[in-house]
């Protein structure tokens, strides 16, 4: 069969009887297969008129991923605000859109309606040969020259950081650690110093962040997405006028290195693109480590035989200020920080638009249609993971099992194919040397009455402060 006929002869306009009265109630094909083609159709329903199950997937999108899995397996699809999403879970199925072989999955076109306006022109909104043609300029800013060059900036900020806590019951380590990744993102990515001029950097990149996640997306005076365009456009100003000093001098943040980056050919990156990309890497770095390093201190901090383990490996080194090589070495931390990527995937779900009608593990998936990865369903699935929900760092520690268990999509946080993490080593070298600090100089607990809330960001997010019982030791 050719996946490459027009789709729209296939796509039923209306569902009607003669094939949806096949199927079980409520059950629902996205599109009949082509005829002789051997594809099944992808199932799944529209949920509630107009809304679909966009409340429900918000509500509990663990619960709702995991309930649609056992339902429909690893393709299915679901209504939400006029429009349907085939979401896939599961490692074959992440790996069919990943590895995107004729390339049909694209990448600026599922992005583009979830957060287009705020960070179109960002890498992740580019495709195929642009996409490859950036990336190769974009790689020479996250070298491990450049990579020391950031952890050395970022240093102070932990520094300075950490020093101000001290002992407090109930301390709000969220807000803390976003104030400490601002702070960073000033001095390590844009290469200011701390004053109102990175107060103003922080604010606006905030509402730019909190623009592109609104719930009411459109224009009205005072909302979140107006006031996040505004950002946009001072953050555009700002960039563009430092460029030309940027570029002439030897700066080692990551705004300097993007503006001197080329690829082997010499190729550079125009204004523009230095600005697009900048906005974008401000915003995939942010939430993301957030998180990371929010769950990780949670998790440590109800588990403390872990958190004891990792302050003995912490403390064990000689150095309290290890350099990148030495942050590799630390086997329990590591084991840690990849058990809470798995649990709490910081970029739970990623989008693609299919270019072409295609086939999704034997599934028939029609052209224009919105792909939605789960990742962070999938690595909570139990056909993978036995008690998925369980923190448990033992898995990630080497030994032949682990290797056995831990397969290439199975464990995918960061993503796979073209558009896999460019930041993947920074954010590793941002919360080893966060948590290396914080493991010798304190100790936590989670208050007993703590129950934790999640929201959804760019993943699973805290929904409140994440207080912790902090002890400085
Ligand atoms: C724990 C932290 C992080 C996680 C879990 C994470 C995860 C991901 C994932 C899953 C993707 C793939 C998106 C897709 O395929 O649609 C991605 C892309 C990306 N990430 Fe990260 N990320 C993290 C931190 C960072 C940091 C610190 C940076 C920059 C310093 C960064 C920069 C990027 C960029 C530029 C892309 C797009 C790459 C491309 O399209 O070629 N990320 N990230």
């Amino acid at each position: 069969m050719s996946l490459l006929e027009p789709a729209n002869k296939y796509r039923l306009q209306s569902l009607g009887a003669d094939i949806t009265s096949r199927y079980p109630s409520g059950e629902r094909p996205l599109a009949r297969p082509p005829a002789g083609s051997g594809l099944k159709p992808v199932m799944g329903n529209y949920g509630f008129p107009v809304i679909g199950h966009i409340f429900s997937s918000l509500a509990d999108p663990l619960d709702f991923s995991r309930r649609r899995y056992e339902q429909f397996g690893p393709v299915s699809w679901a209504g939400g605000v006029g429009f349907r999403v085939v979401s896939l879970m599961g490692p074959d199925a992440l790996e069919t859109a990943w590895i995107n072989k004729d390339k049909i999955f694209s990448s600026e076109r599922g992005w583009a309606p979830v957060i287009g306006p705020f960070f179109h022109r960002g890498i992740m909104l580019l495709d195929f040969d642009e996409h490859r043609d950036h990336r190769r300029i974009m790689q020479q800013s996250f070298t491990r020259s450049a990579l020391d060059g950031y952890l050395e900036l970022m240093r102070p900020s932990i520094d300075r950081t950490l020093s101000s806590w001290s002992t407090t019951l109930g301390f709000p380590f969220y807000p803390s650690i976003k104030h400490l990744l601002l702070e960073q993102a000033a001095e390590v990515f844009v290469g200011t110093t701390l004053g109102p001029e990175s107060e103003q950097l922080s604010a606006d990149f905030h509402d730019v962040v909190r623009g592109g996640q609104a719930m009411v997306r459109a224009d009205v005076p005072g909302g979140l997405w107006a006031k996040g365009l505004r950002a946009r456009r001072r953050l555009e100003r700002y960039f563009y006028n430092q460029i030309p000093a940027r570029t002439r001098g030897s700066g080692n943040d990551l705004f300097s290195m993007l503006c001197r980056s080329e690829d082997d050919d010499g190729a550079r990156f125009s204004h523009a693109d230095v600005v697009n990309h900048m906005i974008f890497l401000l915003m995939a770095a942010h939430d993301t480590t957030a998180i990371a390093l929010s769950m990780l201190t949670y998790e440590l901090g109800r588990n403390r035989q872990w958190q004891d383990a990792l302050r003995e490996e912490a403390t064990g080194r000689p150095n309290d200020v290890p350099r990148l090589l030495e942050l590799e070495d630390y086997p329990l931390l590591d084991a840690a920080f990849k058990e809470i990527l798995r649990m709490y995937a910081p970029a739970g779900t990623l989008f693609r638009q299919t270019l072409r009608d295609t086939e999704i593990l034997g599934h028939f998936v029609p052209r224009k249609t919105q792909v939605a990865i789960s990742v962070y369903a999938s690595m909570r699935l139990p056909d993978w993971w036995p008690n998925p929900d369980t923190f448990d760092p033992g898995r990630f520690i080497d030994s032949p099992e682990s290797r056995t268990a831990v397969s290439r999509y199975v464990f995918a946080p960061f993503g796979g194919g073209a558009h896999k993490c460019i930041g993947q080593q920074f954010a590793d070298m941002t919360v080893k040397a966060t948590m290396h600090k914080m493991l010798r100089q304190f100790e936590w607990t989670v208050p007993d009455d703590f129950r934790l809330q999640l929201t959804w960001g760019t993943g699973p997010t805290p929904a409140d402060d994440l207080p912790i019982n902090l002890r400085r030791r």
